[in-house]
């Protein structure tokens, strides 16, 4: 055997090389300009998804016949809890019979899964914890609360509860990796769901007590200094009130007060799931995110749980591990823009596992998508509780507003993913109190108003904007206009060259109507009639 081939055959069968090749596809996240993407065997990708009720997928025949109708929506990823109490019901003896007939369910429909962990937490209670770990509150001590005793939630300051759930999620994530290492239909796990104490600001446990009066952690104070210049706003200015001192009991460091509480809280349950989710990532490094309960604009720590990863304790989430790759927000106030803004900062990509469904979700993953180059998207409870009205989930249902712009965005996907990161896509979401925005693209200046023809005026509108050249633009969304002008002021006047509707298939345009006269209020506007999800794409001249 001459050198060569030699080392080749070594390379073919080395188990390491072997394992690499396995491994080049597993979904990952990506930093592409400004953008982070999903990269899932090589390719980045686009999740247009939807979670299940909670109980849903704890049985495979009330499963069977919703698959075909999630993937007709049409959806491209199921979110689907997996729960602590099911697949680990006696101690040390797993079942992962759950694990495989939704991975089987998906496949069978070229769905991709993201399973939800319920484990220690979901929202906010331990109500998922197996019983054997429920019953053994020595082993598995509880939060204790201001005049109420012990609550139906664990302590993160419990040791033997993290080790015994890292334990149950390691073994998850080795199961996933064996059966599903090569095929990549689970793409993300979600650890845990809506954590934080409850009924209290704190727990007031033994254990709570002697953390809450001893020093700061060195580790949460030496990230406070190593990246003081890049903290979150919101919580530098908290610790700066308090003195920005580099060390102290938790009140000297933020000063008195339930903010400081929910600082304390952030920092236990923090530790204890990037440890949850670190233990899974050995195993299987799949990408990994927490999601959050938000705040309402009056409510206190404890009446919404308190330590969650909200904006303003992300940084105390960060210094406690690295595991966790994105602080996502369940977002079903109406501020939707503001919460994007909030979530989308300080490196932190966009995803949004909760949210509204319907014609509002059809609306808002415009935005999402367009102005925060979101790595997905999901609205809650797609499938409808049991004994409510069947769910809206076949292609023809006029009642389908999220497949609607689904559809349009799944056509568009290779060319969002392809302009993402690089300052190129637009998105917007514009209704009778915000009328009208502007955006800047290719150095022109994009105004979008609702749009408005003949004295009709839409009530909201929804769209994103890419440009894909120097004078070309392609926009998909509704009820909404565009007047074109240059960014820099005193420059050469824009007008509209052509505008054509369409439709992509396989990824190459296919023309339909040529706009004008009325349909682009005589060249004046590049206009989204409201009513339908257009594609059209726009070319622009400038004259002097
Ligand atoms: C948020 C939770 O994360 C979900 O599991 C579910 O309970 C919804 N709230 C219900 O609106």
């Amino acid at each position: 055997m001459n050198q060569r081939i030699l080392i080749l055959s070594m390379m073919i069968c080395s188990p390491v090389l072997v394992a690499q090749a396995q491994d080049a596809g597993i979904p990952r996240l990506e930093k592409r300009g400004t953008a982070t993407q999903l990269v899932v065997d090589g390719k980045p990708f686009l999740m247009l998804g939807a979670e299940l009720h909670n109980s849903s997928s704890s049985s495979l025949d009330y499963m069977r016949p919703l698959w075909a109708q999630l993937a007709a929506i049409p959806l491209n990823t199921v979110l689907t809890p997996l729960s602590w109490e099911l697949i680990e019901p006696q101690e040390g003896q797993f079942d992962f019979t759950l694990v495989d007939g939704l991975i089987q369910g998906a496949r069978r429909n070229n769905l991709h899964l993201v399973f939800l962990w319920l484990a220690s937490w979901k929202n906010g209670m331990s109500s998922y914890a197996p019983l054997w770990v429920k019953q053994n509150t020595r082993r598995f001590p509880r939060v204790i609360v201001k005049d109420g005793g012990p609550a139906e939630i664990l302590t993160p300051l419990g040791r033997e509860s993290m080790e015994a759930d890292a334990r149950a999620f390691a073994a998850v994530m080795r199961h996933i990796r064996n059966v599903d290492g090569e095929a990549h239909t689970v793409l993300m796990m979600q650890v845990e769901n809506e954590v934080g104490v409850l009924g209290d600001s704190r727990d007031r446990s033994p254990a709570a007590n002697q953390a809450f009066n001893g020093q700061v952690p060195q580790d949460l104070m030496a990230y406070l200094q190593q990246h003081r210049e890049a903290l979150i706003p919101e919580f530098r200015r908290v610790w700066e009130s308090a003195g920005e001192k580099p060390s102290g009991t938790w009140e000297e460091v933020f000063g008195p007060g339930v903010e400081t509480d929910k600082i304390f809280m952030a920092w236990n349950y923090a530790r204890y799931i990037q440890g949850v989710a670190a233990a899974g990532k050995a195993e299987y490094p799949l990408p990994m995110y927490v999601n959050t309960w938000l705040a309402g604009p009056k409510a206190t720590p404890g009446q919404y749980p308190s330590g969650g990863p909200l904006p303003e304790v992300m940084d105390v989430w960060r210094a406690a591990g690295a595991a966790i790759d994105i602080y996502s927000p369940d977002i079903y106030a109406a501020n939707f823009p503001e919460w994007c803004d909030r979530y989308n900062r300080g490196g932190n990509p966009l995803f949004i596992p909760e949210t509204r469904g319907g014609a509002l979700a059809g609306a808002n993953v415009f935005y999402a998508l367009g102005a925060h180059e979101a790595i997905g998207f999901s609205p809650f409870g797609i499938d409808n509780a049991p004994g409510e009205a069947p769910p809206p989930l076949t292609e023809t249902d006029p009642n389908n507003e999220l497949g609607k712009s689904y559809r349009v965005l799944q056509s568009l996907a290779p060319i969002i993913l392809q302009h993402e990161g690089k300052g190129e896509m637009a998105g917007f979401l514009l209704d009778q109190d915000h009328p009208r925005t502007v955006v800047e693209l290719h150095g022109y200046r994009l105004e979008v108003r609702l749009d408005d023809i003949f004295g009709s005026v839409s009530k909201t509108g929804s769209g994103l904007i890419i440009a894909l050249g120097p004078d070309e633009f392609l926009g998909a969304g509704s009820g909404f206009r565009v007047a074109f002008g240059r960014k820099d002021s005193g420059a050469a006047h824009v007008g509209i060259g052509a505008i054509e509707e369409g439709t992509f298939s396989e990824g190459g345009w296919v023309p339909g109507r040529r706009l004008n006269g009325d349909e682009n209020d005589q060249g004046r506007y590049w206009r989204f009639s409201p009513g339908r999800i257009n594609i059209e794409k726009a070319v622009v001249y400038q004259y002097e």
